[in-house]
């Protein structure tokens, strides 16, 4: 077979990309990131990023990454288990641990690293998985990876998580986890830790939650959503990541010393891929001096929140679910979706459409992440050409 055939089958499903309109283009940016962008060579208000209160550009982080280039360098050049553990590492996991009020926290190369870690070395062949219906990519991986069973329960309905153990309780399996996310990335809707708790407590299951977007955004000063609930102690897994409001990159999983203490036996990505890099852990920790410091950056990501939802809902946009600064506006159609993000982008405003398949059928939307580091003549101005763009495609 030719080197050509071998690989027509991706140039036809490219193509079929292209012809459905589902082909991704990728855009570039230019700028650091900031409530303003350059992005393919033009100016626009960013409403896509998940750098909630604006720490990705932060002097204080910046400084940090810089130091910490100068006394230890750049690569970790090993993985953890080998010689890629420095003090940066382990004071970042004693301050996380601090901050969110748990016996231990491990970190890893990304959120999603921390969940392919996590899930497969908490259950294996012989267990059962119950997962939130429209839990994020890398907790469906890292399930299949555990190669545990996966059952799955509607979105957000404890009562339907209920249901389905009932009918597979008995089914023999060694162990059961329960893991939601905490946040939903698409719908910006909060799961309902507490009333999941319960159950979980009920039947002595594992707990697991997802933070990655509830991290340094919900609870006490972004704490996260154990904090939001009250349920310090009761989750035995809290994964975040540090690579959203946190402004950097990594991943962290929070909670019992036991089962961190066991991540750094099992977690296959942090006993098989190298350590977070110098700079990302040194701004890291930077990143929690920001934190502990003050709320003044979270109390303004919820203000300037509240404001753009109030004001999208009186110019007649629908807003979905959200309680929480992803803010979709809901359009249906994927075509629409992508036309009203087309013209927005024509308009000096960078907000995403998202379709199928990331969110099911005649549910595409705009998706606008609210940050501290809008002003308000920024949300004013992205409230205006909200209003000009769905005027004129009769949205409103
Ligand atoms: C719920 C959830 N988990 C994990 C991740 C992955 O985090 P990271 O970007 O740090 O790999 C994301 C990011 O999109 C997420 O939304």
């Amino acid at each position: 077979m030719s080197a050509q055939t071998k690989i027509q089958w991706i140039e036809d499903e490219l193509e079929s990309l292209h012809e459905s309109g589902l082909f991704n283009t990728i855009r570039t940016l230019s700028s650091p990131q900031g409530a303003w962008l350059r992005v393919d060579g033009q100016k626009v208000l960013n409403f896509c990023s998940n750098n909630y209160l604006g720490l990705a550009n932060h002097p204080h982080l910046k400084k940090a990454a810089q130091d910490a280039i100068e006394a230890l360098g750049v690569g970790p050049a090993a993985v953890r288990s080998i010689a890629g553990t420095m003090d940066l590492h382990l004071e970042l996991e004693r301050r996380m641990a601090a901050f969110k009020g748990v016996e231990a926290a491990i970190t890893f190369q990304s959120g999603f690293n921390a969940n392919l870690a996590t899930i497969p070395a908490l259950v294996d062949q012989e267990d059962v998985i119950y997962s939130d219906e429209l839990n994020h990519a890398s907790i469906i991986d890292g399930s299949r990876l555990s190669r545990a069973r996966i059952i799955r329960y509607f979105h957000c309905d404890p009562q339907d998580l209920h249901r389905v153990i009932e009918e597979n309780k008995d089914q023999g399996y060694k162990r059961a986890l329960i893991i939601t996310d905490g946040v939903f990335s698409m719908d910006g809707d909060v799961a309902p830790l507490d009333k999941i708790y319960e159950i979980a407590d009920t039947y002595g299951y594992l707990l697991m939650v997802d933070d990655a977007h509830g991290e340094g955004v919900l609870g006490r000063g972004g704490r996260g959503i154990v904090d939001h609930y009250h349920l310090h102690g009761k989750v035995d897994v809290e994964v975040g990541t540090l690579s959203k409001a946190f402004g950097v990159v990594g991943g962290v999983v929070a909670g019992k010393k036991t089962v961190v203490e066991w991540l750094r036996q099992r977690g296959r990505p942090f006993l098989f891929s190298s350590a977070m890099t110098v700079p990302d852990t040194a701004a890291c920790l930077a990143s929690l001096d920001v934190l502990e410091k003050s709320t003044e950056l979270v109390d303004r990501l919820w203000e300037n929140t509240g404001y753009f939802k109030r004001e999208m809902k009186n110019l007649g946009f629908d807003t979905g679910l959200s309680t929480t600064p992803i803010t979709p506006i809901m359009l249906g159609e994927a075509p629409l979706a992508q036309q009203f993000s087309r013209r927005l982008f024509e308009e000096g405003v960078f907000a995403m459409a998202i379709g199928f398949p990331t969110v099911p059928r005649g549910k595409a939307r705009i998706r606008v992440m609210i940050s501290a580091s809008h002003n308000q003549e920024d949300l004013d101005q992205g409230l205006e050409r909200f209003e000009k763009v769905g005027k004129e495609l009769g949205v409103i």
